[in-house]
């Protein structure tokens, strides 16, 4: 009989290592109220734990450092541009690739030429950047996610998925108006939740019947791809690139951002089998990102995507990545935190409207929560909530669906024993949760506000 162990554990030891700086609850305190109590304002050497986003943050290999060795600058047709390519369409078989400097970039070019005044673009959930890119164009950007993935306590295994009637009902009363039906995958603002196969399917025949495009919002593909595996009937014994594959070839493009998944700092592309359209955006893109065959991007940066993308289709690695995220999440739900569940791919969502009942959603309970853990711990989360969704581009606002506090998890980064420091932290701010303020904004932008908007506690 062969040994079974059940630890799993990190499928990589550690190279190089950069230091933390120790701060007190006193300097913390001085510091964030100095950065208007706006985490994004902070200077990163006075955050410990920073889980502010998985975007960009994650430790690169030592195959993507030597891939970097490797970059060519050439301004037009680098060797380094046929590297990136051929990874991203050995995963993402579309006929045009156009990298860019990083997601949103994408999302910009995509909806400038699509989008505009009367048109409506379904998502199941349009993260921050991809609303206000659609909005910027004047169009209308409309979630869809099923009721479950709203409802932090309720249990579901792709709680990410569109919401397919109310799907075809926009389609059916507005099919004209969509230039594109968008699904993210996995589903971040909806507390990193999965879509099933059998759902983007569905998406796809709902396309087919209008006559509609889907692209997919791909940044977390791997992680959505370990779900599908581990959760979806079927898909047990498949290989996590051949999922990959299979989600692609529904769609008739993407948006990503290569610095989440794909395990690099900086990077993104848009890709797609229309010839026309991806005339119309290379077009754009040579005005605001450059050449083609770099973007926005350095030959270096498209070499340590190109490894990074072979990197993160690795089960040992997904199986790491997933258990680390849930490790937390487990942890806080078992000491009475709540938390979005299932607990997502990149990271834990903690429910500030259930944990401050007594702080209304118009003053930010997910941000008095997110300063809180930062003034005791030293952990920098991000607010996803009424701060961040809250303002519409009338200039009203009302309470978003949730409020939530994001704790991101940068991808190979921090330790077993970080996370535990973390659990710790949490539990104890929950503890004294009734103590917590609610919040005011004294200065804020007409758009994406709570990048750099100002608080004050009541
Ligand atoms: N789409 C999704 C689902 C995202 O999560 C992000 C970024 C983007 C698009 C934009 O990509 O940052 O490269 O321009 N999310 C980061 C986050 C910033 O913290 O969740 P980008």
């Amino acid at each position: 009989m062969p040994y079974r162990f059940r630890t799993i554990i990190e499928p990589f030891r550690i190279h190089s290592v950069e230091p933390l700086r120790m701060t007190t609850e006193e300097h913390r305190r001085r510091a964030i109220r100095e950065a208007g109590y706006n985490l994004f304002n902070l200077h990163a050497d006075d955050v410990l734990i920073d889980l502010l986003t998985d975007s960009g943050t994650g430790a690169m290999s030592r195959d993507q450092w030597a891939a970097i060795q490797h970059g060519d600058e050439s301004y037009a047709g680098s060797p380094s541009w046929y590297v990136f390519l051929e990874a991203v369409q050995e995963l993402f078989p579309f006929r045009h690739v156009i990298p860019t400097h990083q997601g949103r970039a994408a999302e910009k070019i995509l909806f400038s030429v699509i989008a505009g005044p009367g048109k409506v673009v379904p998502n199941n959930t349009h993260f921050d950047t991809t609303r206000a890119n659609v909005e910027a164009t004047g169009a209308e950007a409309v979630d869809l996610v099923i009721p479950e993935g709203r409802r932090p306590e309720t249990l579901h295994p792709f709680k990410g998925n569109m919401d397919l009637e109310a799907l075809e009902t926009l389609l059916e009363e507005r099919a004209p108006d969509v230039p594109v039906v968008f699904v993210t995958i996995t589903n971040n603002s909806g507390g990193g939740q999965p879509v099933s196969m059998e759902n983007l399917r569905g998406v796809r025949a709902l396309c087919d019947r209008f006559g509609v495009p889907l692209f997919l919002d791909a940044c977390r593909f791997a992680e959505n791809a370990w779900f599908i595996r581990t959760r979806e009937r079927g898909y047990e014994d498949r290989h996590v690139a051949d999922i990959v594959r299979e989600m692609a070839r529904l769609a008739d493009g993407m948006t990503m951002s290569a610095k989440k998944d794909p395990l690099a700092n900086i990077g993104g592309w848009l890709a797609m089998n229309d010839d026309d359209l991806a005339e119309r955006c290379r077009n754009l893109l040579i005005l605001t990102e450059g050449f083609p065959t770099y973007g926005g991007l350095a030959g270096r940066d498209l070499e340590a995507i190109a490894q990074g993308l072979r990197e993160c289709v690795d089960p040992h690695y997904l199986r790491y990545r997933i258990r680390s995220t849930e490790y937390l999440g487990e942890a806080l739900e078992r000491a009475g935190v709540p938390i979005v569940r299932p607990v997502g791919g990149h990271a834990v969502y903690l429910d500030a409207r259930a944990l401050l009942p007594h702080v209304p959603p118009l003053l930010y309970p997910g941000q008095s929560l997110a300063v809180a853990l930062y003034e005791a711990g030293g952990i920098r989360g991000v607010e996803i909530g009424t701060v961040m969704f809250g303002r519409h581009p009338d200039g009203t606002e009302s309470p978003a669906p949730m409020d939530l506090v994001r704790l991101a998890i940068p991808r190979r980064t921090y330790t077993q024993s970080h996370v535990d420091y973390v659990i710790e932290v949490v539990c104890a701010v929950a503890e004294h949760a009734p103590e917590l303020p609610g919040y005011r904004i004294v200065r804020e932008p007409p758009q994406l506000r709570h990048f750099t908007a100002r608080f004050e506690p009541l």
